[in-house]
């Protein structure tokens, strides 16, 4: 077949199956991703295996020429276009181009950082959220998010536990497949969505010490049943791509990690979409001590099952020769190629390579879509402490002051990994306290010292309002004298402590989980004064307030609550809304119980035994705030925890209620979690694991009934011991209650 004659097939194809409405069938995707196949050169499949960066220095727009199959890291509406001109007309097979980019917590409208989306506890509003970001992001211009990040993430060192759903794989899964089906809508493809991105695959969480991309030891037990789920949640879900993680998992890299990449993705979870690689992944091969050059790097991670490179070009200067040199097979090459055409077909861009920018700014930050940021921010707050009813404060009468380097942050108020979504309208926790009280409230604000990182963040260094003004000693101590004689002269004093942007996010590990600079110094002196003092928490990351929860009336962690963050504050320090969020992680006292996590196995000493003693001599391990926890400004009781029969039969469901009413005086919401242990079995397994949670909103006296089904999928487990997936028959112990720590005991037995 001629190839102008081929063309026309495969145009006639397009506007037969690609209709506004039905989303193309997977033998009409297949056909003319076959047909297309057929036509293209080495070098062009090769080309559409590179993602070209759009980083400071690099050419986009002549990759782009050469053929690129995907761009990252452009946001400007005009140059997509341009670009894609280029690629649809000026390339031989006029194959469009996917642009990327990293929408993790919103586009332009941007919500709570991840981790506070997963303090949530409700799915089904983060869903409406990745769904607000696509909406931006796709009517931007983009295509393909590189999110959900999916990483479970026990050490409170590790920056980059900011961008995942915290520690528990139960809650991981849940908010994994909520986020995929949010940023895609019904299938990978579909309008007004991007393309998911399920990252980073896999173990990228248990680097060594917390420290950003340090080797990871994982066992398989670990990794399959703690590690893997939310990435087996999002494949259930559809996601479209994956993308490999950076570090070497058991001393193989991720990005040539044939278990991972096929034993395990596509072979156990029968994933059809592309795999791309994390940044430079397959050049750092080669500097990781794995691949001799860029041949044998790009050689062993396309043949291990990577499918894209992002932006090292290592494919490109390599991958066509090595398949000449019939070390790579051409059908290794062919079956990269296929997923990547398929999305394109799938996306329509074949039809519709163009973004309508006279559209663009009508879609973004509309109030509808920061009325949701506001909603999902209010919903991520977790109040952590709240002796004799210190809050909510009142809106009427005395005066207020505002303390802290994060108060009046715009930047550090909507958080890590923006890139480019810092707008000026973004509301700080001061902006947000100013336009909910009353005229007869006086507010004060001084930000104290200014805090920054020791080392500085390369983020840091292109992103706009990163950059902290400069300090000396002598600028630091008038700041924080002016700060505390602010605090003197008011009745009641928010501090707004924590950690800035890019203290948390990648290359953001600390070996301290300790407040930064002088504002544990400032917040003693402040708390001397003997006034009413409030601590609102920014930041990403368990802080060890261990002080602050001990001599503070009030905490709460507002997290990185994104652009209407400082309205969601307000709204819940003066008690317009009942925080309901709970910790998706473990708060430790001190960085040196990290790790730190709920569900550990048993020990000889269990805790609460006659022989326990605690794991250090210099102070017990015990967290200082346990996982699933969060107060509100109601109360809640459980009665009633039954199962429905105290047998089972492998592979049939339990099924446990449980009564959940508010003993309080205002309506509250509460996570009624569910907890279990089974007490014995093929190996030793967690004291606790959630293994089902539900978000309810009672009004004052109010009473619900909350059933759980606990079936094979929750008591099943990848045994050590067996090597294989099983459910034994056992002994379970089940608690309900609002935290890890729930009480409410009931038990029921997997027979035979
Ligand atoms: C990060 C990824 C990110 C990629 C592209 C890498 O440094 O690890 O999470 O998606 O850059 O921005």
């Amino acid at each position: 077949m001629k190839k102008s004659r081929a063309w026309a097939v495969l145009g006639f194809l397009a506007t037969a199956s690609v209709g506004a409405a039905a989303p193309p069938t997977n033998q009409e995707v297949d056909q003319r991703v076959e047909a297309l196949l057929r036509q293209m050169t080495l070098a062009e499949k090769v080309g559409q295996l590179t993602q070209a960066g759009a980083f400071p220095g690099m050419d986009p727009a002549g990759a782009v020429r050469k053929g690129a199959g995907s761009i990252l890291w452009l946001n400007d509406a005009k140059q997509f276009n341009a670009m894609q001109k280029v690629a649809v007309e000026e390339t031989r097979l006029k194959i469009p181009v996917l642009f990327a980019l990293d929408v993790i917590h919103g586009y332009r409208t941007i919500f709570p950082v991840p981790l506070a989306m997963a303090a949530s506890w409700d799915p089904a509003g983060y869903e409406k959220a990745q769904a607000v970001a696509a909406r931006e992001a796709r009517a931007a211009g983009l295509h393909w998010t590189f999110a959900p990040m999916l990483d479970i993430a026990r050490d409170a060192r590790w920056g980059r536990i900011v961008e995942g759903a915290g520690e528990d794989p139960f809650l991981g899964a849940a908010m994994a497949a909520a986020q995929v089906r949010g940023l895609q809508g019904p299938y990978a493809g579909s309008p007004e969505h991007l393309v998911a991105c399920a990252k980073h695959f896999a173990g990228y969480g248990a680097s060594d010490g917390g420290r950003d991309y340090d080797p990871v030891y994982l066992p398989e037990g670990l990794l399959r049943n703690v590690y893997f789920p939310p990435f087996q949640a999002a494949v259930k879900a559809g996601v479209g791509t994956f993308m490999s993680a950076y570090m070497d998992l058991n001393d193989v890299p991720a990005t040539a990690n044939r278990f991972l990449l096929r034993d395990v993705l596509r072979g156990e979870w029968a994933f059809k979409g592309f795999v791309v690689s994390d940044a430079f992944g397959p050049a750092n091969l080669v500097t990781q001590g794995f691949a001799a050059d860029g041949k044998e790097a790009a050689r062993r991670a396309v043949e291990a099952g990577l499918d894209m490179d992002m932006a090292s070009n290592t494919f490109g200067q390599h991958l066509a020769a090595e398949v000449e040199a019939g070390r790579v097979k051409m059908t290794v090459i062919d079956e990269a190629v296929r997923p990547i055409l398929g999305t394109k077909v799938r996306m329509g861009l074949f039809e519709n390579p163009y973004v309508d920018e006279t559209k663009t700014a009508a879609v973004l930050a509309t109030p509808a879509h920061r009325e949701e940021a506001r909603r999902a921010a209010q919903r991520s707050m977790v109040l952590l402490k709240n002796d004799k009813q210190a809050l909510p404060l009142k809106k009427d009468g005395g005066s207020i002051a505002v303390i802290g380097p994060l108060a009046d942050s715009k930047a550090d108020t909507e958080g890590s990994w923006i890139v480019f979504g810092h707008v000026p309208s973004a509301v700080t926790v001061l902006d947000g306290i100013r336009a909910k009280v009353g005229p007869g409230v006086k507010v004060t604000h001084a930000s104290g010292p200014a805090i920054r990182r020791d080392i500085p963040s390369f983020f840091e260094e292109f992103i706009p309002g990163l950059k902290k003004p400069a300090q000396t000693p002598e600028t630091a101590e008038a700041a924080y004298q002016e700060a505390l004689a602010t605090a003197r002269s008011a009745d009641v004093v928010v501090m707004v402590l924590g950690e800035t942007a890019y203290m948390s996010g990648e290359a953001a590990s600390r070996a301290s989980l300790d407040l930064p600079g002088r504002q544990q110094e400032l917040l003693q002196a402040v708390t001397a004064l003997g006034k009413k003092v409030v601590l609102v928490l920014i930041g990403g990351r368990p802080l060890g307030v261990t002080w602050a929860n001990e001599n503070v009336p009030a905490i709460l962690e507002a997290w990185q609550p994104g652009t209407e963050g400082g309205h969601a504050v307000a709204d819940v320090l003066f008690g317009d809304v009942n925080p309901g969020g709970k910790l998706p992680v473990t708060f430790p006292k001190k960085a040196g119980h990290a790790p730190l996590y709920y569900a550990r196995t048993l020990t000889h000493q269990p805790e609460g035994s006659q022989r326990y003693s605690p794991r250090y001599w210099d102070g017990a391990e015990s967290p200082l705030y346990p996982f699933g926890y969060g107060l509100s400004y109601t109360t809640f009781a459980y009665s009633n925890l039954k199962v429905a029969a105290p047998k089972v039969a492998l592979g049939q469901t339990a099924t446990v209620t449980v009564d959940v009413k508010n003993t309080g005086a205002v309506a509250g919401d509460e996570v009624v979690q569910l907890y279990v242990h089974q007490r014995t079995g093929s190996d030793s397994r967690p004291r606790r694991e959630l293994k089902g949670f539900e978000r309810v909103t009672l009004a004052p006296g109010e009473t619900k009934a909350v059933s759980f089904r606990v079936g094979a999928a929750e008591l099943s487990y990848w045994s050590t011991s067996q090597k294989r997936s099983l459910q034994d028959s056992a002994a379970f112990d089940v608690w309900v209650g609002g935290d890890s720590t729930a009480t409410s005991h009931t038990e029921f037995e997997v027979t035979q």
